[in-house]
């Protein structure tokens, strides 16, 4: 196949890691005689200083010719500490989402069992989770409007708003995966209270009742936070919308221990974005320390989902697991003895290469 792809290096690690992923995709496609076109395009605080724009037009259209984006991270801390700030780099990253259609945000949160004694949770409670966290990613709260400040300047108002397309097309898309997993979707709500959440509710039954296997069921979202700390076996497929997703699949990244190592694709109408969990980690920048996993298993996320290429997918994991396994990794994973980002990415290509 000839595969192009859109590079997104963006901000603080993003280049090393992205750098990495390059040279792993690369080791695939070799393998199994794919051609690659790789094309860079700038975004957030990058961008802004050499461009003005955190999401230049030329990178959107870069994003929308490609057959997938693999972006590194974005942020920087000079814009963090300014709130009157007129452009942000995270206008970058919604301006993309709504841009592009990216409406799902998905990321399998599961355990590596060498690394479990990482968690925070006791062994016994998180060995075993594997949970898909579907969040919806261009509507609710961040982009609902109304949305500003009264005139007088005293209060602040923002908008939550759903339509039914929105909620039954992510519902649709995380009851797909269950049916590939153990079958079971709780949707996360505040139904007691929300007008948008009863929506959800109404639409995700409509949506399972044409899925004759899948078990649904439904949760508020405190509770949700809760039984994700003392029973996070018991979740398969989640799914919910944006504003709880972000909270939720912060919460549940953590729980395994493992979060350098965690990928996310964010499905698009028009192409889809893949990308690791884990922000811009400014104080690593230039230091070839950062852990490359995550980036690197989210090109196996690429492969997998954007180009149905799933033997090429399970390779990079393969070699993932393998370096973690056999202790060649990064300082947050080994303090003892770590290895560079630029040592564990060579490291799995030539695995791979082999
Ligand atoms: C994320 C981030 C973004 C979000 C920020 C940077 C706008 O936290 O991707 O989860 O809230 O969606
Ligand atoms: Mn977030």
């Amino acid at each position: 196949m000839k595969l192009n792809i859109a590079l997104l290096p963006g901000d603080g690690i993003g280049p090393e890691i992205i750098e990495q992923a390059k040279k792993v995709v690369l080791a695939t496609a070799l393998k199994f005689d794919h051609s690659i076109a790789f094309s860079e395009g700038l975004i957030g605080a990058t961008a802004i200083d050499r461009t003005g724009s955190p999401l230049p037009d030329e990178t959107l259209d870069l994003c929308k010719s490609s057959d997938a984006v693999l972006f590194g991270a974005i942020g920087d801390p000079k814009f963090d500490n300014d709130p009157k700030a007129k452009v942000r780099p995270e206008q970058g990253l919604l301006a993309m989402r709504k841009e592009l259609g990216l409406y799902a945000n998905v990321r399998p949160v599961k355990t590596f069992s060498s690394l479990i004694d990482k968690s925070p949770l006791k062994r016994e409670i998180v060995e075993g989770a594997d949970i898909l966290m579907v969040r919806e990613l261009t509507g609710g709260i961040y982009f609902g409007k109304p949305q500003g400040r009264s005139e007088d300047g005293k209060t602040a108002y923002d908008s939550c708003v759903y339509s039914s397309f929105e909620v039954e097309r992510v519902v649709r898309l995380a009851c797909d995966y269950a049916m590939t997993r153990r079958r079971k979707v709780t949707v996360v709500d505040k139904a007691n209270v929300l007008a948008t959440s009863r929506l959800w509710r109404e639409k995700a039954l409509e949506i399972s009742s044409g899925f004759n296997e899948i078990k649904m069921d439904f949760m508020f979202v405190d509770n949700a936070a809760m039984q994700l700390i003392q029973n996070p076996g018991r979740f398969d497929v989640i799914v919910t919308e944006n504003m709880f997703g972000d909270i939720l699949s912060d919460e549940a990244s953590v729980i395994t221990g493992s979060l350098g190592l965690l990928p996310s694709a964010s499905i698009g109408t028009l192409t889809s974005v893949f990308e690791p969990i884990h922000g811009s980690y400014p104080q690593a920048a230039g230091k070839n320390i950062a852990n490359p996993l995550g980036t690197i298993l989210s090109a196996a996320m690429m492969f997998e989902y954007a180009f149905r290429l799933d033997k090429e997918a399970e390779t990079i994991r393969k070699a993932v697991e393998e370096s973690v396994r056999e202790g060649f990794v990064t300082e947050d994973l080994d303090r003892k003895n770590p290895r560079s980002t630029s040592q564990v990415g060579d490291w799995i290509s030539d695995r791979i290469a082999r």
